[in-house]
């Protein structure tokens, strides 16, 4: 028996995934480009052991139960299948970052327990093929498994649904600088957002221009044209979220800070500063800035009204196995 501790990025969209077209092995409806954030992360040890009952959970350092271990157990039998092993396991996560940060959690988290997974169970598997399982946790935790900036290709089957990296880590310096504006805000979650984004008139208009604005992103990003990327990144930010509020029943994710952050980043941009915003499934603001200009980004944000506290994060590297230790 070994113990596999496996480590993984979190990481934000420039162009955003939302809503599938399976909900069961999350085929999205479109593909998706995101970075990964170095130094926020999840870290993840699993051990399969023989002597135990049940699959057994520990997230930061509390014995987990409910809809978060029936999610990991969900993943474990995916993992058993393709292993093809009836053992349950031991598996301990943290993130590095506090629950309720408002950072999501599920695409490092789902990342870092596929490889650890995987790797204690004798497997291993090469990126495509952690991608797509990884894929099945989480949607967004394919893209944790490749290096720097990456790329979900939507696919139409299981296999073809993975993400790649298309440009190592240090290729642009982009930093994520995150201004946290409520972290005790209880969102819904992303799986009922994804169910429900067909239920707005807008995600069909948002989902056909989808494609072009990823080649659009992605050549500004491989050029380093930081104008067409700030453009087209919140436009498909804005987007998704007015497919959210459009859809039935509504979902609301900013809050007042959030839009007068919105704002202040787009005054920002008018001077010549290189920042521009996106948002997940939550009121944070993610402020993708050229490194030239953190500290000034980082500053402003500090002394807006509403903001809790300000993360930043350069682009981060592949998931990776951290130890291996037998018995
Ligand atoms: C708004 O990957 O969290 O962050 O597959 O249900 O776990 P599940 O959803 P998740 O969705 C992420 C949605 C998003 C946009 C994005 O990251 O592309």
């Amino acid at each position: 028996m070994k113990t596999v501790t496996a480590r993984a990025f979190s990481n934000i969209a420039f162009i955003k995934y939302w809503g599938n077209t399976d909900d069961q092995l999350r085929l999205p409806v479109n593909s998706s480009l995101s970075m990964n954030l170095d130094g926020i992360y999840t870290e993840t040890s699993v051990r399969w052991d023989e002597a135990l009952a049940s699959d057994e959970l520990t997230l930061n350092n509390e014995q987990a139960s409910g809809a978060s271990l029936n999610r990991v157990v969900a993943h474990l039998d995916s993992i058993r299948q393709r292993a093809n092993i009836q053992t349950y396991a031991q598996v301990l996560s943290s993130n590095n970052f506090p629950t309720g940060a408002g950072i999501a959690s599920s695409a490092s988290a789902f990342a870092a327990l596929t490889l650890a997974a995987t790797q204690a169970a004798g497997l291993d598997l090469n990126k495509h093929e952690l991608s797509t399982l990884a894929r099945i946790g989480s949607g967004s935790a394919s893209r944790s498994i490749p290096a720097g900036f990456v790329e979900w290709h939507k696919g139409e089957s299981h296999d073809e649904s993975y993400a790649e990296s298309i440009a190592a880590p240090d290729y642009w310096d982009l930093v994520d600088v995150i201004a946290i504006v409520n972290s005790g805000h209880k969102a819904v979650g992303s799986r009922e957002g994804h169910h429900s984004a067909n239920t707005s008139d807008l995600q069909g208009a948002r989902v056909a221009g989808a494609a072009q604005r990823l080649e659009i992103c992605k050549k500004a990003l491989l050029e380093r044209d930081f104008a067409t990327f700030a453009e087209v990144v919140e436009h498909d930010s804005n987007l998704m979220h007015a497919v959210m509020m459009t859809s039935r029943p509504p979902l609301f994710y900013w809050l007042p800070p959030t839009l007068a952050i919105m704002e202040q980043v787009r005054l920002w941009r008018e001077v010549g500063l290189h920042v521009c915003y996106t948002l997940d499934a939550g009121p944070n603001v993610h402020c993708l800035c050229l490194a030239q200009d953190a500290d000034e980004v980082k500053a402003g944000l500090a002394k807006l009204t509403g903001v809790e506290q300000v993360r930043s994060a350069i682009p981060g590297g592949a998931a990776h196995v951290i130890s291996v230790s037998e018995g």
